[in-house]
């Protein structure tokens, strides 16, 4: 990584967004239909009803995290018109590795065919974009870089359990990224991380690679009402401490971008915060839940069309297994 000079007025800045969902979209209908042929009931209305859900983006089985996250990268530096050579730092969030080992960064760092520069994973499942930009934040501040690709990037295809309808209709597939520069003026405003580990077993993938065999179920678990309750009173907690560090208040933000989890979830923190449904951002609906993805593929959606626009205050809000949750307050 190069050294870079440090001042107290040296901030971090999103300069650019985009993403990727894989071409195959399934609605609730198809996904029922493909469940039914397995015994399995469920229906497009109780997933609208439970959910908010209409559709999810499955990849196929050759496409990685790694391509999802590299597709992503590449609309983000095109939209903040960076050259991939000049960055000095690649974070990628997720749950989903390409594998054991290497990092998934290291493999999007190939794929770019740009060596050199520090890459690495965070593993905090739905919070990891909010943890991976909190750090690269921290790491601009200090000038250990000056130039970073965030991603988020899953395939949570790969870790359902078609068997049980409570979870597999719930999650999609995708990758979002943005390009997150030193600037002069501060775009990242304030931020805060946490973690309960007390919590491991209401949302987890249990499985673990034991001499050459996977031991323990490999496919995700969820108690989906402890994690309804949980995600629902730290949202509020951690947006009302983030507004606090950074001296702004809840009429301040422009546009809220939860975890895209559940449209009931989204909407109870909305109201908590007593912001108006209509500075909600919403995308679990075409998307589903893609864990450390949504985040950023909600941003670069509503940066695309326009909805958010260069000034606004953002508020990002990640919750998810271990139990993690944080948030960070943005100008963009
Ligand atoms: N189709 C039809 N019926 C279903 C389905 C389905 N897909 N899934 C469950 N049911 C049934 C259950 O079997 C149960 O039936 P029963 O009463 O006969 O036993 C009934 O629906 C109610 O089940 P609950 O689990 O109590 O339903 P609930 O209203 O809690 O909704 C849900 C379930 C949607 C999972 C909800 O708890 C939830 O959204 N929780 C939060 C989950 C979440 O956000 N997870 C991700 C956050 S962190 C991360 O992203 C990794």
């Amino acid at each position: 990584m190069t050294p870079h000079s440090t001042s107290s007025n040296r901030h971090s800045r999103i300069t650019g967004t985009g993403s990727f969902l894989p071409p195959k979209r399934l609605t609730n209908d198809a996904l029922a239909a493909q469940l039914a042929a397995d015994g399995i009931e469920t229906s497009d209305q109780w997933i609208v009803e439970r959910t908010g859900i209409r559709a999810r983006h499955f990849a196929e089985p050759d496409v990685s995290s790694s391509d999802l996250a590299v597709a992503a990268a590449r609309h983000a530096l095109e939209a903040a018109d960076v050259d991939a050579a000049s960055i000095d730092l690649i974070i990628v969030a997720t749950s989903t590795p390409d594998m054991v080992f290497p990092s998934t960064a290291c493999l999007v760092q190939q794929k770019l065919g740009v060596a050199g520069c520090a890459a690495f994973d965070v593993q905090a499942v739905c919070s990891g974009f909010v943890y991976a930009l909190t750090i690269a934040d921290s790491m601009i501040r200090t000038g250990a870089a000056s130039k970073a690709l965030v991603i988020g990037a899953e395939v949570f295809s790969r870790i359902l359990d078609f068997k049980d309808r409570g979870t597999c209709v719930l999650f999609g597939d995708g990758a979002g990224a943005v390009v997150l520069e030193a600037s002069d003026t501060p775009g990242i405003l304030a931020s805060e991380l946490h973690a309960d580990g007390r919590h491991v077993d209401i949302l987890c993938v249990p499985g673990h690679v034991n001499g050459g065999q996977i031991l323990g179920d490999p496919l995700l678990k969820m108690d989906g009402p402890a994690v309804f309750k949980l995600a629902v009173g730290v949202l509020y907690d951690v947006a009302k401490s983030v507004l606090e560090k950074a001296g702004r208040s809840d009429s301040d933000v422009d546009w809220l971008i939860p975890h895209q989890a559940n449209i009931r979830i989204l909407q109870s923190t909305a109201k908590r915060l007593k912001l108006p449904l209509e500075k909600l951002i919403v995308t679990v609906d075409q998307h589903g839940n893609t864990s450390a993805a949504s985040i950023p593929l909600a941003l670069d959606e509503s940066v695309r069309s326009g909805k958010i626009k260069p000034g606004d205050t953002v508020l990002l809000e990640g919750v998810g297994g271990g139990f993690t949750w944080g948030a960070v307050l943005l100008d963009l």
